[in-house]
C-alpha cells in the first residue's frame, strides 16, 4: 500500500513512540504486572474524561463502545431519544433500533448544531430513559452543545450518552461537571493511538441506572466487564484477552497528552482549526459550517461544481495526502480534513494548504 499522509478524521498519524509498542513481543494479558499497568492506563483515561466514574476499556473500535453504552442502558427495551444532525447520529439510532423498539429521533439539518430548547420540548412532551448525542458530528464537523444538553437531561431525569469518539483529547469535555452519564471514545483520534480500543466512561448515576436494567448479550454488556473487574480484579480485570500491544501504545498516547497538558492541547487544536479556515478561505474555498459551531479536529469544506473526487485524487496521487470525502447527504459536495494530534500544527497545515493550492490550479 502506498504510504499516504493521513489527514482524514481518524485514524490519524501517530508518533513513533506510540507505534513502537505495536511491534514489541507479546505479553500475557493477566498477572500482577499487567494488572497494575492496566490500572494506570484506566486511571489516565479517567483523567482525560474528567470523571470519578468507572472506565471500561473495550477491545473493539469506537462503535463497540457505542453499542455497549446502548445495550447496557436500553438493551432490555428501554426508551431512547437520539439527537441527529449527521451520519454518526444516524448510526447511533441504527444501533439503538437493533436493541429496542422504543427509539425516538429528533432531527436537525446536516451542518447545524442540535438545539437544546428543542430537546427540552421533546423531553417535556415525552419523557425518556436515555438521550444520545454525538459531540463532534464527524460527518459535518459540527460540535454539539453537550454541556447544555447535560443540563437539559438532568432537569428531565434522562441519562445522557455522548459519542465523544472524535473529541476526547481534542475539545474541552468535563464528563462529571457537565452531567454526562456515559461517554464513549476511541483510541485512534484524539488519544493518538492505533484503532482497536474503545474507552467507555460511566458516571456513578449511570452505573446505578445500568445496575437496574436487564441488559442482553455478553461481550458488549458493561455489567459483564464490571463483574470481571470485581471478581478477577487482582489478576485479570477484564473478561477477554486484551489487545496488549494496543493498550501499551495507548499508554504512550496518553503520556503525550499529559506531557502537553489538556488545556494547551485544546488551545493548539483551536488555533490550528482557525488557521486552516483562514487558509482555505484565502484559496477561495468555503468551510461548510459557521465557525461558531465548528469543531477543532475536523473541518468540512465545500467544493463547487462536483469536483471533490478529482481534488482528493490529485491530493492523493500527486501530493501524497489522504483527505476524506463526506458521507450521506454531503457526499460529493464536501471534503473533510482531520487535524488531530501530531498533525494539528501550523507547519503541517501550511504544507497541506500549499498542496491544495497546487491541486486547485490544475482545474481552474
Ligand atoms: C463521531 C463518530 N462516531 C462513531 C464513529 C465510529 O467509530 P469506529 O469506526 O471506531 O467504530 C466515528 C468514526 O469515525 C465517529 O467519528
Amino acid at each position: 500500500m502506498k504510504r499516504l499522509k493521513l489527514m482524514i478524521p481518524g485514524p490519524i498519524e501517530v508518533a513513533p513512540e506510540v507505534l513502537r509498542p505495536m511491534s514489541e513481543p507479546l505479553e500475557a494479558h493477566y498477572g500482577a504486572e499487567w494488572t497494575s499497568f492496566y490500572r494506570r492506563v484506566i486511571e489516565a483515561i479517567r483523567k482525560v474524561f474528567k470523571t470519578r466514574g468507572r472506565v471500561f476499556l473495550l477491545v473493539g473500535s469506537g462503535s463497540a463502545g457505542l453499542d455497549a453504552a446502548i445495550c447496557s442502558t436500553v438493551g432490555d427495551g428501554g426508551r431512547i431519544l437520539v439527537l441527529q444532525n449527521g451520519f454518526f447520529g444516524e448510526r447511533i439510532a441504527e444501533i439503538a433500533r437493533s436493541y429496542t423498539p422504543h427509539v425516538e429521533v429528533l432531527r436537525f439539518p446536516w451542518g447545524e448544531a442540535v438545539y437544546p430548547e428543542r430537546v427540552e420540548e421533546a423531553l417535556r412532551r415525552r419523557p425518556t430513559d436515555v438521550v444520545a448525542v454525538v459531540h463532534c458530528e464527524t460527518s459535518t464537523g459540527v460540535l454539539n452543545p453537550v454541556e447544555e444538553l447535560g443540563r437539559v437531561c438532568s432537569r428531565h431525569g434522562a441519562l445522557l450518552v455522548v459519542d465523544a469518539i472524535s473529541t476526547l483529547g481534542i475539545e474541552p469535555l468535563e464528563m462529571d461537571r457537565w452531567g454526562i452519564g456515559i461517554c464513549v471514545a476511541a483510541s485512534q483520534k484524539g488519544l493518538e493511538a492505533p484503532p482497536g480500543l474503545a474507552p467507555v466512561a460511566v458516571s456513578e448515576e449511570a452505573w446505578e441506572f445500568i445496575s437496574r436494567r436487564e441488559s442482553p448479550g455478553w461481550y458488549l454488556n458493561l455489567k459483564v466487564w464490571h463483574r470481571y473487574e470485581e471478581s478477577w480484579g487482582s489478576w485479570h480485570p477484564h473478561p477477554v484477552t486484551h489487545a496488549v500491544n494496543n493498550v501499551k501504545a495507548l499508554w504512550k498516547g496518553l503520556e503525550r497528552i499529559f506531557a502537553e497538558g489538556l488545556e494547551a492541547r485544546f488551545r493548539r487544536h483551536r488555533e490550528v482549526a482557525q488557521h486552516l479556515r483562514r487558509g482555505l478561505e484565502g484559496l477561495g474555498l468555503q468551510p461548510a459550517i459557521p465557525e461558531m459551531i465548528a469543531s477543532h479536529g475536523v473541518t468540512a469544506v465545500e467544493v463547487p461544481g462536483g469536483q471533490v473526487d478529482r481534488l482528493l485524487q490529485t491530493l492523493r496521487e500527486e501530493h501524497g495526502y489522504l483527505l476524506a470525502g463526506s458521507l450521506g447527504e454531503w457526499r460529493g459536495r464536501v471534503f473533510r480534513v482531520g487535524h488531530m494530534g501530531p498533525n494539528a500544527t501550523l507547519p503541517v497545515i501550511d504544507a497541506l494548504l500549499e498542496a491544495i493550492r497546487w491541486s486547485l490550479k490544475e482545474f481552474r
